[in-house]
């Protein structure tokens, strides 16, 4: 199985259960597993809509306390309370936007499995560090400092250059990087990569080794894009 997920990011209101009841109704994908991880707004809604299918429901981000005085915040015990599975940490643009370090991240992560939730750790470089040659370097770190101890996860491979701009690593880029990584989590850890996932370049992508599924941000919007990214997930286009 390879994991499909979809990062909502800033995006989605009340109506968008729309996409929801759409994923559930087009039933499973074989092979693929699909998460939607909308606003913390939709959540238990989205949850609801998606309660007893194949679709899992997960929040964008928590806070490492399960309650306090943190305004604006939102703890990983509520994101489960709300009908989440997973919750996405340390998106580059919580590192860059918020100032999140690996020692945040991994005190989340740590709050997600006390919470029963599923943490899904994102590394990545950006293209001055690329151009450096210090890929593998920086992720490693990020990596390094950001896993908690113990419990499942899945990590994300998320180059920031590759974010929302239409451009994707070479085939061989993404395999060094899938191989680096999965050398350095538990055996089983499912290594996502992410950055302008598309239908038109999944199938690649997901074939390549050591690729354990996708973090999808802007085609996930788009139940018919989502669904064909997870259409190309190997399993899925044997069974086609
Ligand atoms: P895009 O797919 O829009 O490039 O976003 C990737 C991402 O950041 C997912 O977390």
């Amino acid at each position: 199985m390879q994991l499909i997920a979809g990062n909502w990011k800033m995006h989605g209101r009340l109506a968008s259960v729309a996409a929801i009841d759409a994923l559930v109704a087009a039933g499973p994908v074989p092979g693929a597993r699909l998460l939607v991880c909308p606003p913390a707004t939709l959540v238990a809604r989205f949850a609801e809509a998606a309660r007893g299918s194949h679709v899992e429901i997960g929040g964008q981000d928590c806070h490492a306390e399960p309650e306090g005085a943190f305004t604006g915040d939102i703890s990983a015990p509520m994101l489960a309370d709300a009908g989440a599975t997973h919750v996405i940490l340390g998106h580059s643009e919580r590192r860059a936007g918020h100032g999140e370090t690996d020692a945040m991240v991994r005190a989340k992560a740590a709050a997600a499995h006390a919470a029963g939730l599923i943490p899904i750790i994102c590394v990545g470089e950006t293209l001055a560090e690329r151009d450096a040659g210090a890929t593998l370097e920086v992720v490693g770190r990020q990596l390094a400092g950001s896993l908690p101890a113990g419990g499942p996860l899945v990590v994300a491979y998320e180059p920031v250059w590759a974010i929302g701009t239409g451009r994707t690593p070479t085939p061989q880029q993404v395999a060094e990087v899938h191989a680096f990584l999965a050398a350095r989590v538990p055996a089983g850890t499912p290594v996502l990569y992410g950055g302008s996932v598309k239908p038109d370049n999944a199938a690649w992508l997901l074939a390549l080794p050591h690729v354990g599924g996708a973090l999808v941000g802007g085609a996930s919007l788009t139940p018919r894009d989502f669904l064909a990214i997870a259409s190309a997930v190997p399993a899925a286009r044997d069974a086609a």
